[in-house]
């Protein structure tokens, strides 16, 4: 008894459900389900009752695409494990998967025991890790399938930032054939590297340094080549691919294409692409830097693409890609020259709201707000049934969230650690207003009550999508 809570009279949403309904959570789990003053529910009791009326009850957030503390550009992302978890939690986001990183000639198990040491002891809410593979070669190889049966199932590539992560056409086909057998899933950054830095060169000699200048080096010519590209060696390798912040109508018709065909390839887009545009990365006095991130911002007809795509399951899950710079001393260090603005954006806090109000704005619907933001990127990432629905069995990883709260968007409120809001003023309806992970309240009608610690590792299975 003292280990249980009930929720009593919310709209429980899921990916496939909705239904006004009691939840009863105990020692962590989703206990059962019952229809709303049912004699089943009535006769349940708990320590502690949370009155979800007029609420919506549904899962906790699973963000698969953050970079807490990522080394990059010469700085690190602002939020730490610490502060980025808090305020996912705050966001209504109960479980990431960050990105462990290969540094170049040495070995995964490095990057990844460096990865775990940063977190650890410091996460309000739990989390995973993908690898970055930096350097694809014999040894690298043979350490996938080590990671695969350790719980790292997925692995990032890079098509792009040749010198820093970029692996050349060969070393991508290698780690897809090695993929194809150990089980792990290849995720894709998908941008002709080699050819934007011939843009960037030859911009940056024409005196074009200004910020909206990353945008245009980055074409999406060169976007949908990679996809096209990528899609076609995990072809030849015969494995899934997952191509991460897709931002180009042109490359969300490559996905669609392929997957026309049957063929198991899934991508992702980021809230930016959903709700920001080049006229952000061409705000004057250098604001255009706090929107520099790649795949970068595209001109807004690019828009309604994506949301097609979300709709079409052509694509399948909204991540952040939340990697924050501040824009005091981090973006600033590419005033002269946007190639040295470091890449990436703040998100995680904003995901779960931005998505509500694209449910608001007719864009998608509520139960696919939870499968695209909860559901799928859980089973994507081999996290489901544990993580992105509520059901008996489940973490009791569950947000009470207010449809009908009004809210800005605001760097004065937010939690997250960095300087400025991509979203600076955007009214949103909906707000997220209690939160539990594994059945602690870790925001409690606004309050958090977490703490660092609480969240832990989550070794994940091999991806359960594949059939779809
Ligand atoms: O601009 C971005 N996306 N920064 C983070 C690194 C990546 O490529 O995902
Ligand atoms: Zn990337
Ligand atoms: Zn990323």
């Amino acid at each position: 008894m003292s280990n249980r809570t009930l929720i009593r009279g919310g709209l429980v949403v899921t990916a496939a459900d909705e239904m006004h309904a009691d939840v009863l959570v105990e020692d962590g789990r989703i206990a059962a389900l019952a229809a709303h003053n049912s004699p089943v529910s009535q006769g349940w009791t708990a320590a502690r009752a949370i009155d979800a009326t007029n609420r919506y009850v549904i899962p906790g957030g699973v963000d698969a695409h953050t970079h807490m503390e990522l080394p990059f550009g010469g700085t690190f992302a602002s939020d730490s494990f610490e502060t980025g978890t808090r305020a996912a939690a705050w966001g209504g986001t109960t479980t990431i998967v960050d990105f462990a990183v290969q540094t170049v000639g040495r070995a995964l198990r490095e990057g990844l025991d460096a990865w775990y040491a940063k977190a650890d002891g410091n996460c309000a809410i739990d989390y995973g890790f993908h690898m970055i593979l930096s350097d694809v070669n014999e040894q690298s190889l043979k350490e996938m399938d080590l990671l695969v049966e350790e719980g790292i199932t997925s692995f990032k590539l890079f098509m792009a930032y040749p010198g820093v992560f970029y692996s050349d056409d060969g070393q991508i086909l290698r780690a897809m054939q090695r993929s194809a057998v150990n089980g792990g899933l290849i995720m894709m950054h998908a941008e002709n590297g080699i050819a934007i830095d011939v843009l960037v060169e030859q911009a940056l000699a024409r005196g074009e340094t200004d910020p909206r200048y990353h945008g245009e080096v980055r074409k999406v010519l060169l976007e949908a080549e990679a996809t096209h590209r990528a899609i076609q060696l995990a072809r030849v390798a015969g494995a899934p691919l997952y191509v991460v912040h897709v931002s180009a109508e042109e490359a969300v018709a490559e996905l669609a294409v392929a997957r026309d065909k049957g063929l198991p390839v899934f991508g992702e887009t980021c809230p930016q692409y959903l709700f920001l545009s080049t006229d952000n990365l061409a705000e004057p006095d250098f604001e255009g830097a706090k929107y520099v991130c790649s795949t970068p911002l595209r001109p807004r007809e690019h828009q309604a693409a994506l949301w097609r795509g979300l709709r079409s399951n052509d694509l399948q899950v909204v991540s952040t890609d939340h990697c924050p710079f501040c824009f005091t001393g981090q973006k600033e260090l590419g005033r002269g020259d946007f190639s040295k603005i470091p890449n990436g954006l703040p998100g995680v806090e904003n995901r779960m709201d931005l998505l509500h109000q694209a449910v608001v704005d007719g864009h998608i619907t509520r139960r696919r707000w939870i499968e695209i933001a909860c559901a799928t990127p859980a089973r994507m990432f081999g996290l489901y049934p544990k993580k992105g629905t509520i059901a008996p069995g489940a973490d009791a990883d569950v947000v009470i969230y207010d449809p009908h709260a009004e809210q800005t968007l605001s760097v004065r409120t937010h939690h997250m650690n960095v300087d400025y809001s991509a979203y600076e003023g955007r009214r949103i309806t909906g707000r997220v207003e209690t939160v539990l992970s594994r059945g602690e309240v870790v925001i409690d009608q606004r309050t958090f009550t977490g703490r660092a610690g609480h969240g832990v590792y989550t070794p994940r299975s091999t991806c359960q999508y594949l059939d779809h």
